[in-house]
């Protein structure tokens, strides 16, 4: 089983994916994390939707289901230190991380990253407790869009950033 975990967890390492914070606020305070689960789910529902899957203990995972509106900071490429900042590295807790960063309330008055090359301020739909991650959908009713779309990637265990191939003939 303890093999079967390791191999799960070298398999996705190979998985790049890029890096977001999901930021709320509200009632159950202000809160945000690093993540690399944000995932599209739909474009053609009644308002295009997406999902995230955040561990049960982050703080930031109950406030989201709380405050019931959160938003999606996808990273630009040149954020490694706002991603390390919301995944704690460096010892950051909770209570100073938006004193760090740059950020202005969306219209539903979620945390809106400066600098993130896309923001989905979201709606929580629904969500999920799956064994120790909370699986949150939620439907994006605004959108904000840097000049920049360089997205900040994450995979092998590394901050990587996106190359174009050359085109095979
Ligand atoms: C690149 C990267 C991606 C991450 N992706 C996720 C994720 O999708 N879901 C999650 O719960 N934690 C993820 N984490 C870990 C959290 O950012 C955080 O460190 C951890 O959940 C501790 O929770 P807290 O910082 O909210 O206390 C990621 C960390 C890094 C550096």
């Amino acid at each position: 089983m303890e093999d079967l975990r390791a191999r799960f967890l070298e398999g996705m390492s190979r998985a790049a994916t890029f890096v977001a914070v999901a930021t709320t606020d509200g009632p159950a305070g202000r809160f945000g994390v690093t993540i690399s689960s944000l995932t599209s789910v739909s474009a053609d529902g009644d308002q295009p939707s997406l999902l995230a899957c955040i561990h049960h203990l982050s703080p930031a995972a109950g406030a989201i289901l709380k405050n019931r509106s959160f938003c999606a900071n996808l990273l630009h490429e040149g954020q490694e230190a706002m991603a390390n900042l919301f995944a704690g590295r460096g010892g950051d807790g909770h209570d100073n991380r938006f004193d760090r960063a740059g950020w202005t309330p969306g219209p539903l008055g979620q945390p809106q990253i400066t600098g993130a090359t896309a923001v989905f301020e979201c709606r929580l739909a629904t969500a999920l407790l799956w064994e120790t991650h909370h699986i949150i959908v939620g439907r994006v009713v605004g959108i904000t869009l840097s000049e920049d779309p360089a997205a900040l990637l994450y995979g092998q265990r590394a901050y990587r950033r996106a190359v174009h191939l050359p085109k095979e003939n």
